[in-house]
């Protein structure tokens, strides 16, 4: 366990360490040394999803002994201490009241995006239509599979450049009960698409948007452990937008709209983009914390 912070050396190391509550305790500290803010929610993660408890059972039940155990927390505890996210070594993160299962191929889904999901049902008038949903850069599959969850009648395709992603998406729709309704294909934003897809009533995109000279600053859960494809934006992080801006327009369906999201400062240089590529946008959303976040555009209608 070299590397580890040495409250994390010095813990037992055997398959017989202790009891539960030794083990809550010592792993909050190591979890501290480490920098970690939200230490005792991860230990008790960790040890509900080690023992197969919920969280409440965990904490009631201090006196549990653990044996073999132990050494499985030491080693998932170690990865915690080395700043890998929590949802990739317990291997799922809830969005929108689902589980998603992610892997170091996916972006861990953000409570942020949840703005975008929001963003589309608020324009959605009739939730039964037989609608067709396009997402952009799909990842874990959480944006599609999570409106698709909501849309009993609609189907989705979602792309993404990584196949590896991909995967994980088609398992997630497998799992949620959504592969009747969600494809998944591998495509650089739009430009795989032949058409025969016909156009989209609603179009989701939460593109990498980390400008290089922010990525110094990012938590090391993100910069060393997410992956570069989902997080990069390039020099001014507006890359993946400009090759976007052009593309959502030939995709939309008349009276379709789509829901873009952005970094906390970028709304109104990503709404630009979108209107200088013939597209008006509509709205502009906030996130719970009140930073601009979903852009909404639709095609300019004739007058
Ligand atoms: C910020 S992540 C979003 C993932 C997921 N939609 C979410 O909200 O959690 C961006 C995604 O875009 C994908 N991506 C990056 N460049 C792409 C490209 N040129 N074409 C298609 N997908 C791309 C990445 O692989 C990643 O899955």
């Amino acid at each position: 366990m070299s590397g580890a912070p040495a409250a994390i050396e010095d813990m037992p190391q055997g398959t017989h360490g202790g009891t539960l509550g030794d083990w809550l305790s010592a792993a909050v500290r190591g979890l501290e040394a480490a920098g970690i803010e939200t230490a005792r929610l991860d230990a008790r993660l960790l040890a509900s999803f080690v023992l197969g408890w919920n969280p409440a059972r965990v904490l009631a039940h201090p006196e549990q002994v653990l044996g073999g155990e132990w050494s499985r927390l030491q080693s998932l505890l170690a990865r915690r201490a080395n700043r890998e996210p929590l949802a990739v070594i317990i291997g799922k993160r809830e969005f929108w009241g689902l589980d998603f299962a992610v892997t170091a191929d996916t972006l861990v889904p953000r409570p942020e995006s949840e703005t975008l999901i929001e963003a589309a049902l608020a324009a959605t008038e009739d939730r039964d239509a037989d609608l067709s949903i396009l997402d952009l850069g799909t990842g874990s599959g959480c944006l599609l599979l999570a409106l698709l969850s909501e849309l009993p009648n609609a189907r989705g395709l979602g792309v993404d450049l990584s196949a590896a992603a991909l995967k994980v998406a088609a398992g997630n729709a497998a799992i949620l009960g959504l592969e009747g309704r969600a494809e998944f294909r591998q495509s650089d934003w739009g430009r795989g698409l032949d058409g025969t897809e016909g156009r989209f009533d609603l179009i989701l995109a939460n593109p990498p948007y980390v400008a290089d000279d922010e990525f110094a600053a990012l938590e090391p859960e993100v910069s060393r452990f997410e992956p570069r494809l989902a997080l990069s934006g390039g020099p001014d992080g507006l890359t993946s937008y400009r090759s976007l801006a052009p593309q959502i327009g030939p995709l939309l369906a008349p009276g379709g709209g789509a829901f873009i999201e952005t970094g906390a400062a970028q709304a109104g240089a990503v709404s630009a983009l979108f209107e200088e590529n013939g597209l008006a946008v509509t709205s502009i959303h906030a996130d719970l914390c009140g930073r601009l976040r979903v852009v909404e555009v639709q095609q300019v209608m004739d007058k």
